[in-house]
């Protein structure tokens, strides 16, 4: 089962090109400068090589002759250290104040505020002003001129060092293990924008993959309502919801409204509310969580959810309780 790519149709795929925040902007300008000055100094250098092989090439009668040597010239020397250095330092101005800016400015209030978790391998999004966790796909309401949002990501590591990145929204941040790290990011338009961990961090890295969620603010308070509700429990579903907590899979995750409070892996209370399971590793689809559950290390190769060789029987008891996790 490859990697699950495309979330929906109207997901961008991740690239800087197309930001979709002032800061992805400001990025992209960069960017765009940089590409300016080195492509400038690549015409001038691949121009002047074309125009010298062409014009002082080998000509008849050449043969046995050795071109004017030169030795030493101060004007060329200080003019080939002078000018890299100054346009090494005009890059360095412009990003040393497009950086500052971007991490100096105190958030605005009404920020919204996630708390990012990188785990090997998934993100575990903490709402601390709604009092929930969810996994993996973020949900943010978009800014407009009529009601500004921003949203401040404040990211922790609970193992190795991870990476956020989301090229349409924000630069990269590492997740370092005993730190917080900010960043922060105005999300200007509605749409599915796909990021990845983008610092190696072992076995399940590619697979480490971010779903951001820009929605219309009315949209979001629904979702917020919907995440902060305890799981309802299904009577006919009884028998998978015994197997998952006779086969130890509440020790590793939480199912808010049972005693499932296991934070090692993902909370599942909403479990289907999610497009990808595995962090992305296939869409979330009944076939793909019967092939996850009877099989995790077949979808996804090393992560840290056990094979719990179930059989075909308890497999779909399982996943008819999962299904219900709305
Ligand atoms: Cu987490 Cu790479």
């Amino acid at each position: 089962m490859g990697i699950w790519l495309v979330a929906a149709a109207e997901a961008y795929p991740p690239s800087v090109f197309g930001p979709a925040s002032p800061t992805a902007g400001a990025l992209w300008s960069l960017f765009l400068m940089v590409l300016a000055i080195t492509g400038a100094i690549f015409a001038l250098v691949g121009g002047f090589t074309v125009y010298s092989v062409i014009r002082f090439r080998s000509r008849p009668g050449d043969e046995g002759q050795e071109a004017p040597q030169v030795y030493g010239s101060n004007r060329l020397e200080l003019a080939w250290t002078v000018l890299p250095l100054l346009i090494v330092f005009v890059i360095f101005l412009v990003v040393t104040r497009t950086v500052v800016s971007m991490r100096s400015a105190p958030p605005p209030s009404g920020t919204l505020l996630v708390r990012v978790i990188g785990h090997q391998w998934w993100w575990d999004f903490e709402y601390p002003g709604y009092h929930f966790p969810t996994a993996n796909e973020m949900h943010v309401p978009v800014s407009t001129p009529q009601r500004p949002q921003a949203v401040l990501l404040q990211l922790e590591s609970a193992d190795v060092v991870h990476s956020f990145w989301v090229a349409q929204l924000a630069g990269k941040t590492d997740l370092i293990p005993g730190r917080v790290n900010t960043m922060s990011f105005v999300p200007a338009k509605v749409g599915v924008y796909h990021g990845q961990c983008s610092e190696y961090c072992g076995m399940g890295h590619s697979m480490m993959l971010i779903l951001v969620i820009v929605e219309p603010q009315e949209d979001f308070q629904r979702w917020c309502a919907e995440q902060a509700k305890p799981a309802v429990q299904d009577p006919a579903q009884a028998q998978g919801a015994h197997l998952f907590f006779s086969k130890t899979c509440f020790n590793c995750h939480q199912i808010r409204g049972t005693l499932a409070a296991g934070n090692v892996g993902p909370d599942l209370t909403h479990l289907m509310s999610r497009q990808t399971i595995g962090a992305g590793a296939a869409a979330n689809t009944p076939q793909n969580l019967t092939a996850w559950v009877s099989n995790p290390q077949a979808v996804k190769p090393g992560c840290h959810m056990p094979d719990l060789k179930l059989g075909p029987r308890d497999v779909r008891s399982l996943v008819s309780y999962l299904e219900t996790l709305r």
